[in-house]
């Protein structure tokens, strides 16, 4: 095959954050909104990428030099996924990739997670290497690690698997809440306009964690209990419980000093206008909110917006990395 084509959703964390870092589990929900690569060879020793979306147009590099000088941070998960996998799979010529996305890399919906898997799904089909979904994760989580020196790979799970998993890092527990196809779960999802700068958010929650391990560790069990009572909660549709146990998270998340002035803003408008509960989505500091609402959906919505949020209308529980017609 000369070109392959392969696409990988973006998620939104719904229970357990930071604390999935610490080997608890957490909830995160896939979202329709879809990261294409493509992959062609090249006939030559070097690896070109065009990422438009990113930022990157017309990058190449040596098949010698891969992972080697600073590389630009939209680039850094693809080289280093490609090094390693010629590691692993030694090739003579090198490739050309493209990349297009449905949604802002700002959004933090996880464009560097559906990226990867986008890639390497698309770049092992070129090969016609045969992998499972947890082969195929570890290679890219190895490629999370690599770059960021930091991360519990929940994104890259959310963006092979898909659908709404409950997952342990790393990928030791994947397991699929409901059935595929659209998610009943009633949420509202609210942008706050501000990048969270998650290695940073980790960093911090890591060292109150080695100053405090008895405090912290505490707050961390706490988060694993709800996130197993929201498991059942979700399955059962309970969306009030669902509610009341996100507020519940987001307490927690409070005490870890990871909310923000914003995020607070848009969560406690939401709970007054109607919502069961809230909370933030991810590292925290920025990026998005979210909010289980029923009947009071829109009048949820329209809080956030008059507080200066950007409601994002996503679909939940999107379909997983799928090889696409190139
Ligand atoms: C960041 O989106 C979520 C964190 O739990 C980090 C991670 O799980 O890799 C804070």
């Amino acid at each position: 095959m000369n070109q392959v084509s392969a696409s990988a959703p973006g998620k939104l964390l719904l229970f357990g954050d930071h604390a999935v870092v610490y080997g608890h589990p957490c909830i995160v929900t896939a979202v329709d909104q879809r990261i294409t690569a493509t992959v062609r060879k090249n006939g030559t020793d070097v690896f070109f990428l065009d990422a438009p979306d990113m930022g990157l147009t017309a990058y190449s590099k040596t098949l010698a030099d891969l992972g080697k000088k600073e590389l630009p941070k939209s680039v850094a998960f693809i080289e280093m996924l490609y090094k390693r996998f010629l590691e692993k799979y030694p090739q003579q010529e090198g490739i050309v990739v493209t990349t297009k996305s449905q949604f802002s890399s700002q959004f933090g919906f996880g464009s560097s997670s559906a990226v990867s898997v986008a890639f390497a799904k698309a770049l092992t089909s070129l090969y016609g290497i045969e992998m499972t979904n947890h082969q195929l994760f570890d290679l890219c989580y190895q490629a999370v690690i690599d770059v960021q020196g930091v991360g519990s790979g929940f994104d890259i799970a959310a963006a092979i698997w898909g659908g709404t998993i409950y997952y342990v890092s790393p990928a030791k527990v994947v397991d699929q809440l409901g059935s595929t196809g659209e998610s009943p779960l009633p949420l509202a999802v609210g942008y706050t306009g501000i990048k969270a700068d998650t290695p940073t958010l980790v960093r911090m929650v890591q060292a109150q964690y080695q100053t405090e391990p008895e405090k912290i560790g505490g707050i961390f069990e706490q988060i694993h209990q709800l996130v197993d009572e929201a498991k059942s909660a979700i399955e059962s549709q309970d969306w009030q419980r669902v509610g009341e146990l996100m507020t519940a998270n987001q307490k927690l998340l409070q005490t870890l000093k990871v909310s923000g002035v914003k995020l607070d803003e848009l969560i406690r408008t939401s709970v007054q206008h109607g919502a069961f509960g809230a909370k933030l989505s991810g590292a925290g500091g920025g990026d998005c909110m979210v909010a289980i609402a029923t009947d009071r959906r829109s009048e949820v919505e329209e809080a956030i917006t008059t507080a200066g949020g950007q409601v994002m209308h996503v679909k939940l529980h999107a379909e997983g990395v799928r090889l696409e017609n190139a």
